[in-house]
């Protein structure tokens, strides 16, 4: 099966120029002027940018979480993934307490199975190193591609782990190259600031920020940071929210300290305010780290411009607003904690952080595509377009409005943290290895199509050989 790509604009990190595209089982062969080949399928992009798939570090789908399931499963969750223009995304493989992360990783794979819309790779969750999982079964994930382990220094009495788990992993981290990301917040302090504030008759969604304030996710960043130094790993902190936050990484980044961070879109676009909105509408903003106050907005499109966060994800982790966010309708800490995400991270980056001046295009693709794949042990296979690469091309039409609304997207959600939102510039065509998946705005790929993507240890890039081998 071959494709040829006629005369789109090729965005990667870092070129800008006009070329076709020849495909040939499932990857890019050939990238040139004018190319005069015959191909079975030929994709006119005059007037398009041709970009990298994009690459979704940090998603939840078919999580059960907060006394309920999301709402978003392999497949809806990868649709919209697709109709947003990400052709590869790293879940969370959560360990399931008293079980061994092979069996967590058993029962995860065989929820994706045949609904894979997409490639996709897990993260392993460590909730528990006492009764499950050993550290010698950690140290065995790399050579299976799983190659980062995840830590929760929040969600006390759930997810949360305790220092001790948490540094043992760094060392095990240290010994196998794995990359180790952690959810930053001090646990124990929200924990008592819940509790005292429930005490007070303080239900409404607003106090979940009101319990988890800044601070908190600062000092837990730099205590991470801290202690992945003393561990000899490297370190990602996933879902940076505030300046609290971003100060300690850009403080050891400026050290040269193996330490990067992610935020996500929504940290960009909703703060503080919307978690007031009457008729218990403030819990379609209830995720973690909450909506912060709007100058953290700045902080964060700073941080994204300069390096001291070098991806953007989405931590779509979707809930329904009637039915699952209601369960916390007199008790916000039972409220489930996520926001969709998946379907509308290219258009708001590319319309509110490009189309305003604030990134480049190419920094655009960095974000979003080069860098995730770099960092979690997908490149040069993933996150950019260049011979070798697999063919995850979006074509993305820059004049194209579109109105984003919970009324027409992908994800199973009732709702969409930017509904009504006009951007200009959507994905119109995405290819998944060679296969159209995204035709005129619609998804058209069939469940199955998707694959599981070991990933190669974190820095391995840099290394003369690829990190990746052919499939
Ligand atoms: O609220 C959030 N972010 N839910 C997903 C779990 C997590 O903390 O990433
Ligand atoms: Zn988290
Ligand atoms: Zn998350």
């Amino acid at each position: 099966m071959s494709v040829l790509i006629k005369g789109g604009r090729v965005i990667t990190a870092a070129d800008d120029y006009v070329a076709d595209i020849f495909v040939e089982n499932e990857r890019i062969s050939l990238i040139g002027e004018s190319l005069d080949l015959a191909a079975d399928t030929v994709i006119d992009a005059s007037g398009r940018y041709v970009l990298p798939g994009a690459v979704d570090p940090h998603t939840h789908l078919d999580m059960p979480f907060g006394g309920t399931t999301t709402i978003d499963d392999v497949e809806s969750g990868q649709r919209a993934a697709a109709r947003g223009g990400t052709t590869c995304h790293v879940d969370f493989c959560i360990q399931a307490p008293g079980t061994s992360f092979a069996d967590s990783l058993a029962d995860w794979k065989s929820r994706a199975e045949g609904k894979q819309v997409i490639d996709m790779g897990y993260h392993i969750a460590v909730t528990d190193l006492k009764k499950g999982g050993s550290l010698e079964e950690l140290a065995s994930l790399p050579d299976q591609g799983i190659t980062s382990y995840k830590l929760f220094m929040a969600y006390k009495g759930a997810l949360m782990v305790d220092d001790e788990t948490l540094f043992k992993t760094m060392e095990v981290a240290a010994e196998t190259g794995a990359l180790v990301m952690v959810h930053a917040e001090n646990g124990d302090a929200i924990d008592v600031l819940v509790k005292k504030a429930l005490a007070e008759g303080k239900t409404e969604p607003r106090y979940h920020a009101l319990t988890r304030p800044p601070e908190t996710e600062g000092e837990a960043t730099n205590r991470a940071i801290q202690l992945a130094r003393v561990a000899g790993c490297a370190l990602y902190v996933v879902h940076v929210s505030c300046k609290e936050a971003v100060e300690p990484i850009m403080l050891a980044r400026e050290k040269g300290w193996d330490v990067w961070g992610e935020t996500c879109t929504q940290y960009f676009f909703v703060d503080y305010t919307f978690l007031e909105r009457p008729n218990f509408e403030g819990a379609k903003y209830v995720y973690t780290p909450p909506p912060r106050d709007k100058a953290n907005q700045d902080v964060l499109w700073d941080a994204v411009r300069r390096d001291t966060l070098s991806a953007i994800s989405t931590d779509h982790c979707a809930f329904l607003w009637d039915g699952q966010k209601t369960m916390g309708r007199d008790d916000f800490s039972k409220i489930p904690n996520g926001g969709p995400g998946l379907e509308n991270r290219l258009q708001m980056i590319h319309h509110f952080g490009v189309g305003d001046g604030r990134i480049g295009l190419n920094r655009m693709v960095e974000l979003l595509c080069t860098g995730p794949a770099k960092l979690f042990g997908l490149y040069p296979r993933k996150g950019t377009v260049a011979v070798g690469s697999d063919a995850d091309i979006v074509i993305f039409d820059p004049e194209k409005r579109h109105t984003i609304t919970a009324a027409n997207q992908e994800s199973k959600s009732d709702y969409n943290l930017y509904e009504g939102t006009e951007v200009v510039g959507d994905i119109e065509t995405v290819l998944l290895r060679g296969n159209v998946i995204v035709e005129n705005s619609e998804v058209v790929a069939k469940p199955g199509i998707g694959r599981f993507v070991p990933r190669a240890r974190f820095g391995e890039h840099l290394q003369a050989e690829p990190a990746v081998e052919a499939a």
